[in-house]
């Protein structure tokens, strides 16, 4: 179902639960269910947490609103409606390159988002074959690989970096399944798949939540990313990455809330639906940790195993708790759901550019598009074998890192809060007000709060990780 070039403006959500869903189903991902729960294992737990939360509510919101009103103004793809609202406020459109940068992070991104959702692929496979060993040895309810050793559970990652067919296989599928989607249309595609997804995702989440706080080390977990210790919070290293995990995490400065708000109706508060969709990925992150934490525990194994934490302590960890391996299944095909909702909205931003630009049927843009970020990501699924010690950039802050790390960095310390910080002078400093207000659907004390935020905490806070993460 090809559309004909320059008519996204046309396409849009069905309706306001349909916007939700589907900018709920990319913020909720990888980010929350691998990276939140790593990323407050190594920096400390509590501290953490709640500097996350603070950065949620007075940084990442209102760039958030700032980024969907823009998108909703314009109509366009992002580039397009950065330009229209900077054209109707008398600005230069030289402020378009918020939203370019914004989409080459999104496109980067994808490139190795596909990579890491290809081992949440494996390992869907590789429980359910244990589901199928535990049910042939009468043993469901025991634990998940039972008579394997910890370094053996822990070995399956190695061996799976070890298998280039096998990892760059199910790159290419996920790649394929997220390029398919985006083909079939904003409405036809990608709501659809988030409506499905979406409220499937939540019941296993909460599943398996409630699930692990019975069986596991539920206390400890509550101890653990609640404990409030103060002399932890104003460290400088856990700030930043509270800040960099908070804008990851809500898909900002990725110019893809431009491009989801684009496709809202005229009728949508934005101020509202962005409140919803930033407190259901905030939710999201913390449930995810109280679902994790508990089962690793209970194990005995240690939180702050970084990346691993996922595909490595996690499966370990599933070993103590009954019926181990069915829930380690239903927890990856959970993992799955998440990431693919993400990924196309990863490949809608800049399909969406591509389409109008090169006049392109958006089968085709995507199709493209898709197959450049599966190869780009092939360097970074090497990155895990033969290219590890390839350090293609060894200049300053890339010193020392391979291409994944590389991509990862520019994208998160680079990239996103480049275009973010942007967006937070632009709507704060540039944009007619007018405007801006006209579309945002608040007013009075809320509304001066969010003019006072974006005007001048938003760009502080965020020039402030750029210019850390430059040089610290
Ligand atoms: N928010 C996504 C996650 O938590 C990751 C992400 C960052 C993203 N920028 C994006 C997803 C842009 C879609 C579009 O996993």
């Amino acid at each position: 179902m090809a559309h004909a070039a320059g008519t996204q403006a046309t396409e849009g959500w069905s309706s306001r639960w349909g916007f939700i869903l589907a900018a709920t189903g990319s913020a909720v991902g990888l980010g929350n269910l691998w990276r939140f729960p790593s990323e407050a294992g190594t920096n400390g737990g509590g501290a953490f947490v709640i500097f996350y939360i603070l950065c949620i509510l007075l940084i990442g919101l209102p760039v958030l609103l700032s980024e969907t009103l823009i998108g909703r103004h314009g109509k366009a793809d992002a580039i397009e409606s950065t330009k229209i609202v900077a054209r109707d406020s008398g600005a230069s459109t030289a402020w378009s390159a918020l939203a370019g940068i914004g989409m080459l992070g999104a496109f980067l991104i994808l490139t190795f988002y596909s990579v890491i959702a290809g081992w949440v692929l494996y390992y869907i496979g590789l429980f359910a074959s244990d589901v199928f060993t535990s049910i042939g040895n009468g043993a469901l309810l025991g634990g998940a690989f039972q008579g394997q050793t910890l370094e053996q559970i822990q070995d399956h990652l190695p061996a799976l970096f070890a298998n280039n067919p096998l990892m760059l296989g199910m790159h290419a599928l996920f790649m394929a399944l997220t390029a398919f989607v985006v083909a079939r249309g904003v409405h036809g595609g990608i709501e659809k798949i988030a409506v499905y997804l979406m409220p499937t995702f939540f019941l296993l989440l909460v599943g398996i939540t409630l699930y692990s706080l019975a069986t596991g080390a539920a206390g400890e977990a509550f101890s653990f990313l609640f404990a409030f210790e103060p002399a932890r919070l104003l460290k400088p290293g856990v700030m930043l990455a509270a800040l960099g995990q908070a804008f990851f995490s809500l898909s900002l400065g990725s110019a893809m809330m431009i491009t989801y708000g684009a496709y809202a109706d005229r009728k949508t508060n934005l101020a509202g639906t962005s409140t919803i969709i930033a407190a259901a990925d905030t939710a999201v992150a913390i449930i995810a940790g109280l679902a994790i934490f508990p089962i690793v525990f209970a194990a005995g194994l240690a939180a702050d195993s970084g990346p691993t934490l996922m595909f490595q302590t996690l499966p370990a960890s599933f070993q103590t708790m009954p019926a181990g391996s069915l829930i380690g299944f239903l927890f990856f095909v959970m993992v799955l759901f998440a990431a693919l909702t993400s990924s196309v909205a990863l490949l809608e931003a800049p399909t969406a550019w591509v389409m109008k630009r090169l006049r392109m049927a958006r089968s085709v843009a995507a199709l493209l598009l898709g197959g450049l970020a599966f190869a780009i990501g092939i360097v970074s699924a090497l990155s895990f074998n033969v290219l590890e010690n390839w350090h293609p950039l060894n200049v300053s802050i890339f010193e020392g890192q391979n291409f994944f790390a590389i991509t990862d960095t520019l994208t998160s310390k680079i990239l996103l809060p480049l275009s973010a910080f942007l967006v937070a002078l632009f709507v704060g400093w540039i944009a007619d007000k007018r405007l801006t207000d006209d579309e945002n659907g608040i007013s009075g004390g809320l509304h001066m709060t969010w003019r006072i935020l974006i005007a001048y905490l938003c760009p502080l806070a965020v020039g402030a990780i750029l210019v850390y993460g430059l040089v610290g």
